[in-house]
């Protein structure tokens, strides 16, 4: 098979890009020819990730900035245009899960970090990055991550993660019918259960959820990280040209 391209000379910026579904993602994008900038609070991951796409032959550049920061925000979509002149393609994937006890033992701390990172984070991604992508004339498109946990499913353990996740997909809704004119883009992914740390249940090894996983989801397993990359990718390229506001779930069959 031939390789796609559906991103070639296109920049895309990955928040959350140092680990986990946002590193797949930004390998992704790099794979089909876009230029990314990967961002998080933390260095080092970033750069691996940036080594791993220049290993690949393609073109990355790592940002560090905290989403819930206004400036680092608009810092960051200023440094994808400085480098690469233009922002295509955004996937606003950072966030935080804390719950896994009842919701009147949540320290209120884990309220706000979860509200902080995964709500006013991506509303500030969004107004920085529609901001700029309204001023380009071919626009953008902008992929948030939700999480079947929001709108779509209950979870015991984790009821401020999952209104945090509602109001994701619920913003990304709004943000789609506001800023469709402007030639922006926007839909979100909800995934379920991925392979990476965060879908582990407390002291629960990978083979346990493997085993929890052939018992309870229809499809048999948990979702890769590469299956949430390709739904983030078909929504984020001109495949989904006319998908506007949508909510795409990808979860193994468990919201069937
Ligand atoms: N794994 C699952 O089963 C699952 C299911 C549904 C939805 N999701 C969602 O998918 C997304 C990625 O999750 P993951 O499983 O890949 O987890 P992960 O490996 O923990 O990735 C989260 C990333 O977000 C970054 N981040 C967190 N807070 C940030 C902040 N304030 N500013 C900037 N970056 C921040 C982290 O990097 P730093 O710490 O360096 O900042 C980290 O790289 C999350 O939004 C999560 O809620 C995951």
């Amino acid at each position: 098979m031939t390789a796609r391209t559906r991103f070639t000379d296109k920049t895309a910026l990955v928040t959350g890009a140092g680990s986990g579904i946002g590193r797949t993602i930004a390998l992704a994008l790099a794979a089909e020819g876009a230029q990314v900038v990967v961002a998080g609070r933390r260095r080092e991951p970033l750069e691996e990730t940036v080594r791993l796409i220049e290993e690949a032959g393609g073109k990355a550049l790592a940002v560090t900035a905290d989403v819930t920061d206004a400036a680092d925000v608009q810092a960051l979509v200023a440094a994808a245009v400085d480098r690469f002149g233009s922002l295509d393609v955004a996937v606003n994937n950072a966030g935080v899960f804390r719950g896994g006890q009842p919701l009147a033992d949540l320290p209120e701390a884990d309220w706000h970090e979860q509200l902080g990172a995964n709500v006013t984070g991506v509303f500030l991604a969004l107004q920085a990055e529609v901001r700029q992508m309204r001023t380009q004339p071919s626009g953008g498109a902008i992929v948030n991550i939700a999480s079947i946990f929001g709108v779509h499913a209950r979870h015991p353990g984790a009821a401020a993660y999952s209104a945090t996740k509602a109001a994701v997909s619920v913003l990304t809704r709004g943000a789609a019918l506001d800023h469709i004119r402007d030639g922006v883009r926007i839909n979100a992914v909800s995934p379920g259960a991925v392979e990476t740390p965060m879908s582990l249940r407390p002291g629960e090894t990978e083979a346990e959820r493997t085993r929890r996983a052939a018992d309870t989801l229809p499809l048999g397993r948990i979702s890769g990280t590469d299956e949430i990359a390709a739904a983030v990718l078909y929504l984020a390229s001109d495949d989904a040209s006319s998908v506007v506001g949508t909510d795409l779930v990808v979860d193994s069959g468990a919201t069937a």
